[in-house]
């Protein structure tokens, strides 16, 4: 691996939950493993006040909190960490900020290479993105003279109108290969496996199409519901929050071909082309291709649960769905009449994310008996979380006399084969992405052209929502499935997996 370039991280919303819950600790990860440069620094940027030493001590409760921490390594990695206030989003709100960035430059020898993390509100996107451009901060100047890098994190717009204005307000500044989108579902471990699973290997690859596959069911289901990220919840629901971004990029690990270099054009090409290829949803009335619910009051395990819209900074009549399921078509010459279906919700039993490739029958039957006299298809079951791993399902003779056959599983899980593997720990969705961007890699940041082709795919939904006051919003208990009106999406196709925290938990529950 070469040696990463020195440089200087700002993190915009410095202060933030995001940065002491997530990015601290995987920058402490990748400290822990020496993956940083040799000169390093952290700068937080925030309204709040702090100086350095007590941002330091700020940060140490979250590496408490959410790392294993050794007090000197954890002292000697924070000596690198630093602090500016600055709401930077006026252009005289931008000196002090100048001047941090000018001496830590020098202190550092950073040469002037800078990653800027919008770990922010949206709203302040743009505004940040301009001051760094009218700072003269956004590309390699006299004063800074090496590389720019702006990482954004979701949500990327609110649709396709907003999602294409804030690509050309930043592409004002910025060139598309200095912008790295985050989605980190596509630094989950599990996630790139897909891509090793499908294309290092030659046994999955002759059967990945339509010849051989039945349909393909993703689920991202949350056990938790929205607790206190109402407010930010109540304006984007499911679709927004995980659709739009997270599961359209495992679709499309699923569905691309195989890059002809593992670089981030070539990748980033094959999943463009997965979004070029999906079938328009206004072919057919939406509402025969999505149901959308909303989690309503229950009592799970004797405690209450509040409905959706008795949560925290909802509105009462809200309609924003807290569940959707979807059911679509990738019209192409692999995938031509495969259904994909996908699900995700807040409040369900159970917090799991998989994929499940369901395979077609044999063409003659010649052994179906089974204890329930049916005949089943095989599956191969990816787990992105928790429990990591694959799960091929096949039929086994059952030992004794007769041709009886049994659905049995073989089970690959991550925690067995890397159990006490420090080194390879499965890292963190955002160490691995805060890696890549340090190492100018965008192959797992989502591409301009791939997040506008994303939300014109979503578009249609979010229109039919809005002008058909009546489309349904079914109800469903909090820690329940979801609407039952979701099994009708797939009802020729079977039932959903019951997808269960522990993976061979669920065996039972996939017969179709
Ligand atoms: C975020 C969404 O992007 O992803 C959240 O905003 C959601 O609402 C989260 O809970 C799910 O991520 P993970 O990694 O917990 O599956």
């Amino acid at each position: 691996m070469n040696a990463l370039d020195n440089h200087i991280l700002v993190i915009f919303g410095g202060s933030g939950d995001l940065t002491k819950r997530k990015l601290i600790p995987a920058l402490y990860d990748l400290f822990l493993k020496k993956l940083l440069p040799q000169h390093f620094a952290v700068v937080g940027v925030g309204r709040s006040e702090y100086s350095d030493e007590t941002y330091r001590t700020h940060l140490a409760e979250g590496l408490k909190k959410h790392s294993v921490v050794s007090e000197n390594e954890s002292a000697d990695f924070l000596q690198s960490c630093h602090y500016v206030v600055s709401a930077f989003q006026e252009e005289d709100q931008t000196q002090a900020f100048i001047d941090k960035i000018t001496k830590l430059d020098s202190d550092y020898k950073t040469e002037g290479n800078i990653i800027y993390y919008l770990s922010t509100p949206p709203s302040l996107y743009k505004p940040i993105s301009k001051n760094l451009g009218t700072c003269k901060l956004s590309r390699s100047s006299s004063e800074f003279p090496g590389w720019k890098r702006i990482i954004i994190e979701k949500p990327f717009g609110t649709d396709t109108t907003s999602a294409q204005d804030l690509n050309s307000h930043l592409q004002s500044y910025f060139e598309e290969e200095q912008i790295y989108r985050i989605d980190h579902y596509l630094g989950k471990e599990t996630a790139q496996n897909i891509l090793i699973t499908r294309f290092y290997n030659s046994i999955f690859e002759p059967l990945w199409n339509r010849n051989y596959i039945h349909h393909i069911e993703i689920t991202a289901s949350e056990q938790e519901g929205v607790g206190s990220r109402g407010g930010y919840y109540d304006s984007a629901g499911a679709l927004r929050d995980m659709v739009q971004n997270h599961m359209l990029q495992l679709v499309a690990l699923i569905a691309m071909e195989s890059p002809t270099n593992f670089n981030a054009h070539a990748i980033r090409n094959e999943i463009l082309k997965v979004f070029e290829s999906l079938r328009p949803l206004t072919m057919e009335p939406i509402e025969r291709q999505i149901v959308r619910g909303q989690y309503t009051e229950s009592t799970i395990d004797g405690e209450e649960q509040k409905a959706y819209t008795q949560e925290k900074n909802v509105a009462q009549d809200s309609k924003t769905e807290t569940f959707i399921a979807l059911k679509f078509f990738i019209d192409n010459w692999r995938w031509g009449g495969v259904p994909f279906f996908i699900r995700t919700g807040k409040h369900l039993p159970s917090r799991v994310s998989e994929i499940v490739i369901t395979f077609k029958h044999v063409p003659h039957p010649a052994f179906v008996k089974n204890a329930s006299g049916q005949q089943f298809k095989n599956q191969l079951i990816i787990r992105i979380q928790p429990d990591e791993g694959i799960q091929l399902r096949f039929g086994m003779k059952i030992p004794g006399l007769g041709f009886d056959v049994d659905p049995t599983h073989m089970n690959f899980k991550y925690a067995d084969k890397y159990a006490n593997h420090s080194e390879t720990n499965i890292p963190s969705a955002y160490e691995r992405l805060l890696f890549d961007c340090m190492n100018g890699d965008a192959s797992l940041f989502t591409r301009a052209d791939a997040v506008d082709l994303a939300w014109k795919f979503v578009q249609p939904i979010l229109d039919e929502w809005e002008h058909n006051t009546s489309f349904p919003l079914y109800g469903y208990p909090a820690g329940t499935w979801g609407p039952e009106k979701a099994d009708e999406l797939k009802k020729l196709y079977g039932k959903w997996r019951q997808a269960c925290k522990n993976s061979t938990d669920s065996q039972t529950y996939c017969e179709l």
